[in-house]
């Protein structure tokens, strides 16, 4: 069996949720070095730049075997270059299961050496994703229970700037 298990935990991170925060301590205990690769897709509209994501992460994530970083192109080729071992997806319903899986076949498509280990957040946690959470945050909602301070704090200053 192998000792030193790297794991990469990819996505976007527009911004960072409590679920994402939820899935990077879990994985931090299951292995000895999380790798967190926030995506830079140039055809995607991001609400918050890659300096930003990266730095909300490195902030709220503070644990020791943890590392952030980016990556442009495809997961499947960083997969490699960092010598990963597993990739760390979250699953955060039954809903999230199609999209999951058919990426997690396409990577290994691209490379039959990436497993994909899908982990599940605490329950509470079910409902949160970036996308709803920029949306309630920009008509006013109170979002301090959905993500790190930094975050909330970020997306107050975006939301104010907007009025
Ligand atoms: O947080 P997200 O947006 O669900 O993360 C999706 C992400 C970034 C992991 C996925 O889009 C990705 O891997 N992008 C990099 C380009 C790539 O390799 N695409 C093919 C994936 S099968």
């Amino acid at each position: 069996m192998k000792k030193d298990i790297i794991a990469v935990y990819p996505g976007s991170f527009d911004p960072l949720t409590n679920a994402h925060l939820d899935i990077i301590s879990r994985a931090a205990k299951l292995f000895s070095v999380l790798i967190v690769a926030v995506a830079e897709n140039p055809n995607k509209k991001h609400l918050f730049s890659m300096s930003e994501r990266v730095s909300m992460i490195e902030s709220s994530a503070n644990i020791a075997n943890v590392k952030v970083t980016f990556f442009t192109g495809l997961l499947a080729d960083f997969f490699v270059s960092v010598q990963a071992d597993v990739l760390i997806r979250g699953l955060r319903a039954v809903s999230d299961f199609e999209y999951e899986f058919q990426m997690a076949l396409m990577n290994r498509n691209l490379n039959a050496k990436i497993e994909t280990i899908f982990l599940m957040p605490d329950q509470a946690y079910t409902f949160l994703s970036s996308s709803m959470l920029k949306e309630i945050a920009m008509l006013g909602a109170d979002i301090k229970d959905f993500v790190p301070h930094c975050v909330e704090e970020k997306l107050k200053e975006i939301s104010i700037s907007k009025k």
